[in-house]
């Protein structure tokens, strides 16, 4: 999977991808990613992507001609199964979404600033537009973090067999039941018995039965 990430702070997405899983996805040759500065196509010296609204108000939106150059060349470049934008007034990520977008081949992110960017943007080009929750942040960029996350770790050979997705919180709209490592005893608190049994069928159960249990008690609206 290839993921263009367009911004006006690339610095800002650096590190997480060059950390941990996301890096050993992009070593393994699973995952790439590029960062592409919004003012390098910017139409004037002073290297500027944002004006004032038309009709007033506060805040700078992103113009529309910089971001249609940078995405009308990358889309000259190959087929781009979507076009992101990240956005407080999109629809909220999920783990259904993380889903879908993790057997794309080639995905472009748009991280917004300020105000937002020109109507005309949405229109051209953007197909689709998600939110990481209700609550605003200064830019998208840790938004396109978390979504990249998400999705990269679900292409295969990303996740070893430790690791799985398969029972992932949220992977059955369930939340995960309560795990335990050694000791079997902790200052008097024990590890339910079930789970030194041996016996993993009832395991398996006990899980499922905790699962449905933790769900119902915190997110209700899941079942
Ligand atoms: N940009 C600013 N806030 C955001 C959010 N909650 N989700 C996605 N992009 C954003």
């Amino acid at each position: 999977m290839r993921i263009d990430i367009i911004s006006v702070l690339p610095e800002l997405m650096e590190s997480p991808f060059k950390t941990s899983i996301l890096k050993r996805a992009m070593d393994k040759g699973l995952a790439e990613v590029h960062f592409h500065h919004l003012r390098d196509w910017s139409t004037n010296k002073h290297r500027q992507i944002d004006d004032e609204p038309y009709g007033g108000g506060a805040g700078m939106v992103m113009m529309v001609e910089p971001l249609d150059k940078c995405i009308s060349e990358l889309k000259s470049q190959r087929n781009y199964d979507e076009v992101i934008y990240l956005t407080p007034d999109g629809i909220t990520l999920n783990q259904k979404i993380a889903n879908t977008l993790s057997i794309k081949n080639n995905l472009i992110f748009l991280c917004g600033h300020y105000k937002g960017i020109d109507q005309r943007v949405r229109d051209l080009h953007i197909t689709k537009e998600i939110s990481i929750g209700d609550y605003v942040l200064t830019g998208g960029e840790l938004a396109a973090c978390v979504l990249a996350d998400s999705v990269i770790r679900l292409i295969p050979g990303v996740l070893n067999d430790e690791q799985s997705a398969l029972t992932d919180s949220f992977q059955d709209d369930l939340l995960s039941p309560p795990i335990y490592t050694r000791p079997e005893n902790y200052k008097g608190l024990e590890v339910p018995k079930i789970l030194l049994s041996g016996n993993f069928a009832k395991i398996e159960e006990w899980r499922h039965e905790e699962a449905v249990r933790i769900t119902r008690e915190k997110r209700p609206d899941l079942l």
